[in-house]
């Protein structure tokens, strides 16, 4: 029986490929003090559709209540942790968002915005991957027992089968592989699965 944590560990490997482009992006940005809307836009579609909206939310409905229902507390602990570094990522991302308008004018204060928040937003989101993949999930293969498993299993699929999400899967999962091609960042092995 598969893991309960693989489609969420193979998403992570496409959300950490975006992750470098979007490093690539904004050391481009910072050589030349120049930040497009046209470029980082994409970026900010994805970490807020695909990285929060499909991702989290599959963490926060689903494998989380299943992890309190085999008795790791909500209050603090792992659960509590992740729950807290999905808000400040959602902040980083919204701070971002503000600042690509002024950004994409020339505005040097929204530039350094776009940069300060990007930067800080990926050394967050891959201690938080780096977290869940080596600490909270493999905590989870070991304490989801096999009845729990299957009803993940088909939350999961239901999840990714409501339409929007199933456009925002295969369109970003898309969008990862031109923005590795575009930055010269090798695919994610697994995209297309899960
Ligand atoms: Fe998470
Ligand atoms: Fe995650």
């Amino acid at each position: 029986m598969n893991h309960p944590t693989h489609t969420l560990r193979d998403e992570h490997q496409v959300i950490l490929k975006v992750l470098d482009c979007f490093e690539a992006a904004l050391r481009r940005a910072r050589d030349e003090s120049v930040v497009t809307q046209e470029e980082f836009e994409p970026f900010v579609g994805f970490f807020r559709d695909f990285a929060d909206r499909c991702h989290h939310c599959k963490e926060e409905d689903r494998l989380f209540p299943c992890l309190e229902r085999c008795g790791m507390p909500h209050e603090h602990g792992p659960i509590a942790v992740m729950l807290h570094e999905h808000q400040i990522g959602r902040a980083h991302v919204r701070a971002i968002a503000a600042a690509l308008p002024g950004a994409n004018s020339g505005d040097e204060e929204a530039i350094k915005d776009v940069l300060r928040e990007g930067r800080a937003f990926i050394e967050l989101l891959r201690n938080h991957i780096m977290k869940e993949d080596h600490v909270l999930f493999q905590m989870a293969d070991d304490m989801i027992p096999d009845a729990e498993r299957t009803r993940l299993a088909d939350e999961y699929a239901q999840a990714d089968g409501q339409k929007e999400n199933r456009v925002s899967l295969v369109q970003y999962r898309g969008l990862a592989m031109e923005l590795c091609a575009r930055y010269g960042i090798a695919p994610p092995s697994t995209a297309g699965a899960g």
